[in-house]
């Protein structure tokens, strides 16, 4: 099969080059999915889980991408809840070979089924912005309507699922980001924002929640504008300076179906709109992922364009029109 690998750490997207690899074969309670269409976050090749398995060994030639849509197409021993032919989007585990690919094996309960209207590229570009938000503010933030959130980034692929999420669930939303992206994050539901290269942060008042994406300085400033008693999240690791009196909690994405089947039926009835910016055939992946050009949006790339996995399936509701970069 076709698939994107990396084997050189130090050369980062430059290093990546489409090779043939061997179709994967599925383990216990693993599927194949043949994959249509692959998410891509921008900082990947700089995650450790990349390079190394969980023993801390070298498992390159490494194959990227976490997020997938597809069809299944076979069942490793004793996997139960899906079916071949079925169509399914998800995360796929860190440590495995991932979604730049024809084929990849996952772990069933990865996956969510992909409701028949929405377009595969639309269903690849959901499960890390999707996840990832919704467990911040969800799970780890515990947002309550009437609260208020300052959604770092809000017009990327995290940050405006963030702004969205926590607006619909009755939060007060700050984006910020460049001033470039203003109009974006009010558009995705930000009631205020602040551009971080020429505005002040501390001028927005206290918050209930921050949802940090960005780290580093914006990180320390952030933790004097949460209240006494409220929640820093960060999904970029440890806060360098720590509030004395407010929660801060990093996490990591972890799979979870039933998440993802709220995300997607957000998504079909309109409660959530996707923030998909370059998508590309497999073939132009490697010139996408090293294009000098300001990304907007999650890149998607499409690994089966315009295929349709079967017979009589209704044309997708949800981003029929695509166009290919
Ligand atoms: N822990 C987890 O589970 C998890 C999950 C998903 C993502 N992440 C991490 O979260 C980060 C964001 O991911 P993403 O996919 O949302 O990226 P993205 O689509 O590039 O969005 C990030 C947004 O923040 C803006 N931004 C970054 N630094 C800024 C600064 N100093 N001032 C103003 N705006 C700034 C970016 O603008 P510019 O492009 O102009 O910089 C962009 O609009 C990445 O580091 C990713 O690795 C972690």
């Amino acid at each position: 099969m076709k698939a994107i690998v990396v084997t050189d750490r130090a050369a980062g997207t430059a290093g990546m080059k489409l090779a043939d690899r061997p179709e994967p074969r599925a383990a216990i309670n693993d599927v194949v999915v043949q994959v249509y269409a692959s998410g891509f976050v921008g900082t990947e090749l700089a995650w450790p889980s990349t390079w190394t398995d969980r023993l801390d060994r070298d498992r390159t030639p490494t194959i990227p991408g976490h997020e997938l849509a597809g069809v299944v197409t076979a069942l490793g021993y004793g996997t139960a809840g899906l079916s071949i032919g079925q169509r399914v989007f998800g995360l796929s585990d860190w440590y495995r070979d991932g979604t730049l690919a024809e084929y990849l094996v996952i772990e069933a309960r990865n996956l969510a089924l992909l409701p028949d209207d929405v377009d595969f590229t639309i269903g690849a570009s959901l499960p890390i912005s999707g996840l990832t938000a919704w467990q911040g503010l969800f799970e780890h933030g515990r947002l309550r309507a009437g609260q208020s959130v300052i959604a770092h980034g809000a017009a990327g692929a995290v940050g405006s699922m963030v702004t969205q999420l926590a607006r619909e669930a009755g939060a007060h939303v700050i984006g910020t980001g460049r001033a470039a992206d203003r109009q974006k994050a009010l558009d995705f539901g930000a009631s205020e924002f602040v551009d971080l290269d020429s505005e002040a942060l501390e001028d927005v008042g206290e918050v209930d929640l921050v949802f940090d994406l960005i780290g580093g300085d914006i990180g320390k400033r952030s933790a004097s504008v949460v209240r006494t008693g409220g929640t820093i999240v960060s999904i970029v690791g440890p806060l360098e300076t720590k509030p004395a009196d407010a929660l801060v909690i990093d996490f990591v994405v972890e799979a979870d179906r039933a998440q993802l089947n709220e995300i997607v039926q957000r998504v079909r009835d309109g409660r959530l709109r996707t923030n998909i910016g370059a998508v590309a055939p497999l073939k132009d992946a490697i010139a996408t992922f090293n294009s000098t050009e300001r990304r907007s949006g999650k890149t998607v790339i499409s690994v089966r364009p315009g295929e349709q996995p079967c017979e009589n399936q209704r044309q997708p509701k949800y981003g029929f029109g695509l166009e290919l970069t």
